[in-house]
C-alpha cells in the first residue's frame, strides 16, 4: 500500500502519513510521494492500494490533482484506491470528485475519508483560528483517522463524500456557486515588488513552476493551482492571491513542530 498525495501547505501531506503509520504502527513502513515526485508513477504500478489525498480547493479537487489523474489515466486502471480529501471547513463530496473520475478510468473505490484541518488560505481573514485551535483540529483529526484506520484493517471502508446526496451537497451547497473558480483565479497572482526580496524560494517551491525567476524578479505565468504554498512561505509575505495582505502563513510545521 502507498499514499500519493498534493498537499500545497502540508496539511493533507501529514494525514496521509498519519493514515499510513496508524495502519502499520511502525513509522519506518509509511512510503508516500507527492505527484510531484517524478517516483510516485513507478510506485502506483507496484502497489496494489493506493492511499490518494489531496485538499480540496471550492468543493473541488485542485487543478494540478485533476491533471496529474488525467495524464495518468491508465495507472488506475484495477487499482484500489482509499480517498483522503483534507479541508478547512466543509466539503460536499470533496472525495466524490476524484472517485468520480477514477471509477471511469477503472480503478476500485475503497471509500472515502474528509478531514477537518486549518484553513490554508492565508491572505483572507474568514475562518482564521488561534494556533491553539488549530492544534486542537489537528488532534480531533488524528483520532479520526485513528479510528477509520481500524475501520480498514476489518475492511469496512469510511465512505465519506461518496454517497450520491454528497455530490447534491457539494454541488449545489458550492461548486454551482464557486464555478470554475480556481480557473478563474490561475492569473490572479499578485507579486508586491516592494516587498519582495528578489529570494528566489516561490519559484524554487511551486508545483506548477508557475513563478519563474526573470531578470531575478519572480513572474508568474498564469498557470498557478491556487495551493497557497509560496504565499505560506515567502519570507517578505510579498505575496497574495484571493486577499490583498498576508494576514497568517500557514504550514502545519506551525502546529505539530511546537
Ligand atoms: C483555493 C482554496 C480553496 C479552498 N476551498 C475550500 C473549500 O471549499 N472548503 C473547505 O473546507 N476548505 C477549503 N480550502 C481549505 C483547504 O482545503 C485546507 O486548508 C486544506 O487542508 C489544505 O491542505 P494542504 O495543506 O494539503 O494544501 C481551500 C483552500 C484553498 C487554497
Ligand atoms: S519568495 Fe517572496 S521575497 Fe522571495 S522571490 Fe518570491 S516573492 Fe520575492
Ligand atoms: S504560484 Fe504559489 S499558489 Fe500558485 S501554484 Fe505556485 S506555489 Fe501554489
Amino acid at each position: 500500500m502507498v499514499g500519493i498525495y498534493f498537499s500545497g501547505t502540508g496539511n493533507t501531506k501529514y494525514c496521509v502519513n498519519k493514515f499510513l503509520e496508524y495502519y502499520y504502527n511502525d513509522i519506518n513502513k509509511v512510503e508516500s510521494y507527492s505527484i510531484e515526485d517524478k517516483r510516485c508513477i513507478d510506485k502506483i504500478k507496484e502497489n496494489s492500494t493506493v492511499i490518494f489525498g489531496y485538499p480540496i480547493h471550492y468543493s473541488d479537487i485542485p487543478i494540478i490533482v485533476r491533471n496529474f489523474i488525467k495524464d495518468n489515466s491508465m495507472l488506475f486502471k484495477n487499482k484500489s484506491v482509499f480517498i483522503i480529501s483534507t479541508m478547512g471547513l466543509f466539503s460536499g463530496d470533496g472525495t466524490g470528485c476524484s472517485a468520480r473520475l477514477l471509477k471511469r478510468y477503472g480503478a476500485n473505490i475503497l471509500g472515502g475519508l474528509h478531514l477537518k484541518m486549518p484553513d490554508c488560505i492565508g491572505d483572507v481573514k474568514v475562518l482564521k483560528k488561534s494556533i491553539d485551535k488549530n492544534i486542537e483540529i489537528i488532534k480531533e483529526t488524528d483520532d479520526k483517522i485513528k479510528i477509520t484506520v481500524e475501520t480498514f484493517k476489518r475492511q469496512k471502508y469510511s465512505q465519506d463524500g461518496l454517497k450520491f446526496i454528497n455530490h447534491l451537497s457539494g454541488l449545489f451547497g458550492q461548486r454551482l456557486w464557486f464555478y470554475k473558480k480556481t480557473y478563474k483565479l490561475r492569473n490572479k497572482l499578485k507579486i508586491n515588488y516592494d516587498k519582495c526580496i528578489s529570494c528566489g524560494k516561490c519559484a524554487n517551491i511551486c508545483p506548477m513552476k508557475n513563478i519563474r525567476m526573470i531578470e531575478n524578479k519572480p513572474i508568474s505565468q498564469n498557470n498557478c493551482t491556487c495551493c497557497y504554498r509560496c504565499i505560506s512561505n515567502c519570507p517578505k509575505k510579498a505575496i497574495t492571491l484571493i486577499g490583498n495582505e498576508v494576514i497568517e502563513q500557514c504550514t502545519i510545521e506551525k502546529y505539530t513542530e511546537r
